[in-house]
């Protein structure tokens, strides 16, 4: 089979995905129009034409303007339904999805809603697609630790239904040690820890995502590799990390792809993934990535089932049924 049937075929987990980050302009269009919002752009076209980005800040910019047309439980039960439609088209079998709750909720759209709708989402691409789910709630990390402790609370009467919580957005200058306490508090109360460490930020921030947030993966983690001994630890510990080689190439984290250094990571024995992170932004979905850093660094087909073996392993699904997939 051709490169682009092996990577569709080869069962996958996503471990790093936005759900607002997979609203694509015609639906954004379409929600506009339903809860009766002007949209900034004239046309879907011109939606995709502001799609240049130069950094993080750029991108977050227009996607917390996107996701303004997102109001109902129905709003997010099609974003989230597209998302999974589109994934388990292309072999995902298992995704964790982030959401982040203060966009919404500081917009004035209950908790409630947002997450009724995803929930409701999941079940279906269950019974669908036996594509199975986990939820990662986010805290935006360019606002307060007070604030995150208000939409942890805001949670408590779903956190049996959501796995992790993960910190985004902002990452320079809003170092994980900010977060110390809330993610402590997470802990005590059960859930798994992500961290978008090391993306723009240095790699003591992907320390601190370690030390003090007691991290179960590393979201992007790119930066990394300027520190030998930190690429030892994390390679010995097994930790995963959920690269997202298209985002990166959007955000100008890697100037070319022909230089992503997912290779490397696996070279160095890190538990590296393959992720889309906001695929209607960054210009696709999994496989799509898998595909673009295949081409552009040349990977085995060894390489590629390796990648998908560890987003199982990294995943948090319980260990018989990683067994299950690997
Ligand atoms: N980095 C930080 N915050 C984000 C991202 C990202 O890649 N995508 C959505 N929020
Ligand atoms: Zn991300």
């Amino acid at each position: 089979v051709d490169l682009e049937a092996f990577v569709r075929g080869l069962p996958k987990a996503e471990l790093h995905l936005h759900i607002e980050g997979s609203l694509e302009p015609e639906l954004m269009f379409a929600l506009a129009k339903r809860n009766g919002i002007a949209l900034p752009y004239p046309s879907v076209e011109a939606v995709r034409a502001a799609y240049a980005f130069s950094n993080l800040q750029d991108f977050l910019d227009i996607y917390y303007a996107g996701a303004s047309v997102l109001l109902t439980r129905q709003d997010f039960h099609d974003l989230a339904m597209a998302y999974f439609d589109r994934a388990a088209a292309e072999g995902v079998r298992h995704a964790e999805i982030m959401f982040d709750p203060q966009t919404h909720t500081d917009r004035g759209v209950p908790f409630a809603e947002v997450i009724e709708g995803l929930l409701s989402a999941m079940a279906e691409a269950q019974a669908r697609h036996g594509m199975t789910s986990a939820l990662i709630l986010s805290f935006l990390r360019h606002l307060s630790q007070d604030a995150a402790f208000a939409t942890l609370a805001m949670a408590e009467p779903w956190l049996d239904r959501i796995t992790a919580v993960g910190l985004d957005s902002s990452e320079v200058g809003h170092p994980p040690r900010k977060f110390e306490q809330v993610f402590a508090a997470a802990a005590a109360k059960g859930l798994k820890r992500v961290a978008h460490a090391g993306e723009e930020g240095p790699p003591a921030y992907v320390y601190e995502a370690l030390d003090l947030l007691h991290v179960d993966r590393i979201d992007h983690g790119n930066r990394a590799l300027e520190d030998e001994d930190l690429v030892a630890r994390l390679a010995a510990q097994g930790m995963t990390l959920t690269v997202c080689p298209l985002s990166n190439h959007k955000l100008c984290v890697v100037d070319d792809l022909a230089d992503h250094p997912l290779d490397r990571m696996l070279a160095l024995g890190l538990a590296a993934t393959v992720n889309s992170d906001d695929p209607a932004y960054f210009g696709g979905y999994v496989a799509d990535n898998y595909l673009a850093v295949a081409r552009a660094r040349g990977l085995s087909r060894d390489q590629l089932a390796q990648l998908a073996r560890n987003s199982f392993a990294g995943s948090f699904l319980p260990q018989e049924v990683i067994a299950s997939h690997i």
